[in-house]
């Protein structure tokens, strides 16, 4: 049994519009769960060491709900082409390479220990087709002991020939990897992940649904990402309502796993109406949608309407592993699009952390908040000062995720222990 007791000013969303704000405050954290955060420190904890971080600020760790593990290697690479030409010209070729496991093995510790490094605990994945390389990852992230759910993606149509999968071994393979996988790891999950609508034939998805249902896991996948890939999805799918019922009448939503879905930029009635029957999560990635030019979630739209919203770095759509930064993109985004269009209503900080913490975090069970219960997943960051000029804490926060990086991140604590992202790359490079 361990127990730590932790001094400094911890800052967690309340709700989605407000942040508990806790000055020169306390945490107790009992083998790995927090026990206490408040501002006097109790009589029980009073003869137990304390770890003071000052003036420093104590917020949870982040949740990334949308990242492409086998692009890290192409992040900030070809981010003037649009879509399909960025697909096409550099992904699909970069991405084939993990049929070598080898490449597989350079790779992916690179990207886990780069997000610990940016404080991001938990994630869900995207990786390839290839079976071996998935495996591993996915063994990678349970090793690491990051939170995170993972599995192979699959394609079998529209996809280039040296990277596109046969259908009944894209069904075979995920269904392997789904049964092997399930029960490996207490924090790592694996998910179904059809790329989109357009690289998976009917007959595939279907059988993909059907495993969904048998296994009860959950659905990762791109939904109305930009105007065109909604269009394509429709022209491959002419008898189908759309992009969301694509999705729904092959299965692939009647797990208990969560739904994740990247981008949602053009949601449709069906969008709305599916979203709110599976309680899915809509995955607003600014950085993504800027370069690949989908176009800008209406997140204040959707939260309107009661809908679930996350952030996610999609790299490598998206440029940067740091989710903080996703924070900052999201209200710059937003007020973009509150200055064109004039019934749109923009994002505040407050909102845009809590995306990135709490509502994150709740897919991962109880993670993404520093309140008693749930999971000590937490970064220490430094204050932020200048010499001269003083911003109080909350401005401090703010100002780390428009101007900070990974070296304000001082400490990590990921399940109650404190982790050196480079002593774990070190460590899940060798399996
Ligand atoms: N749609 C299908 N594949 C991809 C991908 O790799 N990245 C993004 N952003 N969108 C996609
Ligand atoms: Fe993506």
């Amino acid at each position: 049994m361990s127990l730590n007791v932790y001094k400094a000013n911890i800052i967690t969303s309340k709700n989605y519009d407000e942040l508990n704000v806790f000055k020169n405050a306390y945490l107790a954290e009992r083998d790995g769960i927090v026990e206490y955060v408040g501002s006097d420190l109790p009589d029980e904890y009073k003869e137990e060491k304390l770890t003071d971080y000052g003036n420093m600020i104590m917020i949870p760790a982040f949740s990334d709900l949308h990242i492409h593990a086998s692009q890290y290697v192409e992040r900030g690479v070809g981010m003037d082409s649009l879509l399909f030409d960025w697909l096409n010209n550099y992904t699909f070729p970069q991405e084939a390479g993990f049929r070598d496991i080898g490449y597989a093995r350079k790779i992916y510790p690179q990207l886990i220990r780069d997000l610990l490094r940016q404080g991001t605990m938990h994630a869900a994945f995207f990786t390839t087709i290839h079976y071996d390389s998935c495996d591993l990852f996915f063994r990678m992230l349970g090793e690491s002991g990051m939170y995170a759910y993972s599995g192979k993606i699959n394609m079998d149509q529209n996809s280039p020939d040296y990277y596109v999968e046969e259908t009944e071994r894209s069904i075979e393979d995920t269904e392997r990897f789904i049964a092997e996988h399930l029960d490996l790891y207490p924090h790592v999950k694996p998910i179904v992940i059809p790329r989109f609508a357009p690289t998976c034939s009917e007959k595939l998805l279907k059988g993909l649904g059907r495993i969904v249902e048998e296994y009860d896991v959950g659905l990762h996948t791109h939904l109305v990402e930009s105007r065109a890939e909604a269009a394509f999805a429709k022209e491959c799918y002419p008898q189908y309502l759309s992009d969301g019922d694509i999705y729904e009448q092959t299965g692939l939503m009647a797990g208990s796993g969560p739904k994740i879905f990247a981008h949602v930029i053009f949601p449709g009635e069906v969008e709305e109406r599916l979203l709110r029957k599976y309680d899915a999560v809509s995955v607003h990635c600014p950085d993504s949608t800027t370069n690949i030019t989908a176009g800008i979630m209406p997140v204040s739209d959707l939260r309107a309407k009661d809908l679930k919203i996350a952030l996610g770095s999609d790299i490598g759509g998206g440029h940067f592993a740091g989710i903080y930064r996703q924070i900052a993109r999201s209200v710059q985004l937003s007020k973009m699009k509150e200055f064109y269009e004039e019934d749109y209503k923009r994002i505040t900080f407050k909102n845009a952390f809590y995306l990135a913490t709490a509502a994150g975090g709740e897919v991962f069970g109880r993670t993404g908040k520093l309140e008693k219960g749930y999971a000590f997943n937490a970064l220490v960051i430094d204050d932020m000062q200048d010499e001269g000029y003083t911003v109080e804490t909350e401005e401090a926060l703010e100002r780390f995720c428009y101007a900070g990086d990974d070296r304000n991140i001082k400490a990590r604590y990921l399940d109650g222990r404190l982790i050196d992202p480079d002593e774990i790359y070190e460590r899940i490079k060798k399996l």
